[in-house]
């Protein structure tokens, strides 16, 4: 039987061609590579004898177990947003254990991913303008793209995003009459997905009084997206943007327990203004009701327990070992190669290098083709963490990653990359 068309909307259209979807297909098809590419984290660090004893205590705790199997309620259950509330308050290191922030701006989401989503839905007509560092996290140009945001890449250097450029481009939209489509600024503040870099602390207030100061015509917010903000393996942390926004009216604070407990889980902590609650717990409401019941409790309680604390001190320590593998990797492999430099990253899962402009490394390129077919080694292709439709995104970079890989698969698969950057280079890519 022939069925009539098929008539998808707008949104489902423009969520088509995503980075997102071509990445997971290369992965599929370069299966025999050594993943330099998966932004997964290490299946040795999952917490899976502590995930079975906190289940097992929980829902002893509970009585009978049955109301964590329960509906809860569309932000998390108030107890327990006291509970995150309480360690977001370690994390910025505040002794009054941040009880002036009402729980009613606290959001407990499914990952950090929804709360990206939810906000884009909740800001953004098509047409509406959103700012974001070059490079950036890919993903959430997927979900810009997908309600027809017009993306405007700012400039970003080893510090985040560069206030003045910054600065640049709001006055340029202003000029052009343009500044009232503006809805927020993305900063990835602790070691950005992909280029592993930090905002620095002096640019953290400077880039906060900006989305003020051009507020207007309407209200611009900032989103700090944090997700790895708690894996960081030398230095000290700055104080989050967040703890700047004095009267909480900006700023909206992404956290994830996803890097540095379990991403299978889904549980991510949002703080909103107190004006996009409302919004934001509507469009939650018809989304989900509310996320994984039974996995916010899990993860508050191994909060209270501590054992969450010990947990990621485990993390830690493991990824710093494979950051330092991979970093000594690329001095030994690359270190002699021209145009070739790379990123030190304090913490995360990425390591960002840069090739000469004259090797393309997108997928279509010779590179990708004898990385993945010759060496058998995959990358993520730098362009896809730009705007699709800016002709000024750099093509030659790639995201490394070692997060997935032990310290011999991270050291092996550099020997490869190395080899097929030179090849690209003695041939011209
Ligand atoms: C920068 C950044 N933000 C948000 C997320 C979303 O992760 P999750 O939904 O698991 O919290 C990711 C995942 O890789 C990420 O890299």
């Amino acid at each position: 039987m022939r069925h009539p068309v098929l008539r998808l909307s707008d949104q489902a259209l423009r969520s088509a061609d995503q980075a997102i979807g071509f990445l997971m297909q290369q992965a599929v098809e370069n299966a025999d590579c050594i993943s330099l590419a998966a932004g997964l984290v290490d299946e040795q660090t999952l917490p899976v004898d502590l995930v079975r004893e906190t289940v097992g205590k929980v829902l002893a705790e509970s009585g009978s177990g049955s109301r964590l199997l329960q509906y809860g309620t569309t932000q998390g259950p108030e107890p327990l947003r006291r509970v995150f509330r309480e360690y977001l308050a370690e994390l910025e290191q505040r002794t009054d254990r941040l009880s002036d922030l009402p729980l009613s701006q606290l959001f407990l989401t499914t990952g950090s991913q929804q709360l990206l989503a939810l906000l884009a839905q909740a800001l953004f007509n098509p047409g509406d303008i959103c700012l974001v560092a070059a490079p950036t996290y890919f993903v959430f140009l997927g979900v810009l793209q997908a309600v027809g945001a017009d993306i405007v890449p700012v400039t970003a250097d080893g510090f985040g995003m560069c206030p003045a450029a910054l600065r640049e481009t709001l006055s340029r939209l202003e000029q052009e009459g343009r500044l009232s489509r503006v809805r927020l600024v993305y900063v990835v503040s602790d070691f950005e997905n992909p280029s592993g870099v930090s905002v620095s602390a002096e640019r953290r207030p400077q880039l906060l009084s900006l989305a003020r100061e051009f507020s207007r015509e309407s209200r611009i917010f900032l989103l700090e997206d944090a997700a790895y903000r708690e894996l960081r393996y030398d230095g000290v942390s700055p104080a989050s943007i967040w703890s700047f926004d004095r009267d909480r009216e900006t700023v909206i604070l992404a956290q994830t327990f996803s890097k540095s407990f379990s991403p299978g889980i889904r549980v991510g902590l949002g703080v909103v203004p107190q004006s996009l609650v409302k919004p934001l717990s509507d469009l939650k409401g018809n989304e989900d009701f509310e996320s994984a019941h039974l996995n916010q409790h899990v993860v508050a309680r191994a909060l209270k327990d501590r054992t969450y604390h010990q947990h990621v001190q485990r993390v830690r320590d493991n990824y710093r070992i494979k950051r330092d593998a991979m970093l000594e990797a690329a001095d030994r492999e690359f270190g002699g190669l021209p145009g070739v430099s790379w990123y030190r990253p304090e913490g995360g899962m990425y390591v960002w290098m840069r090739l000469p402009d004259s090797v393309p490394t997108g997928f279509q390129s010779a590179m990708f083709r004898r990385a993945t077919q010759v060496d058998k080694v995959m990358y993520v292709p730098g362009e896809l963490c730009y705007p699709q439709d800016w002709p000024a995104r750099p093509r030659s970079e790639m995201r490394l990653s070692f997060g997935v890989q032990s310290p011999d698969g991270i050291r092996e698969g550099m020997r490869r990359l190395a080899s097929s950057v030179r090849w690209a280079l003695e041939t011209g890519g």
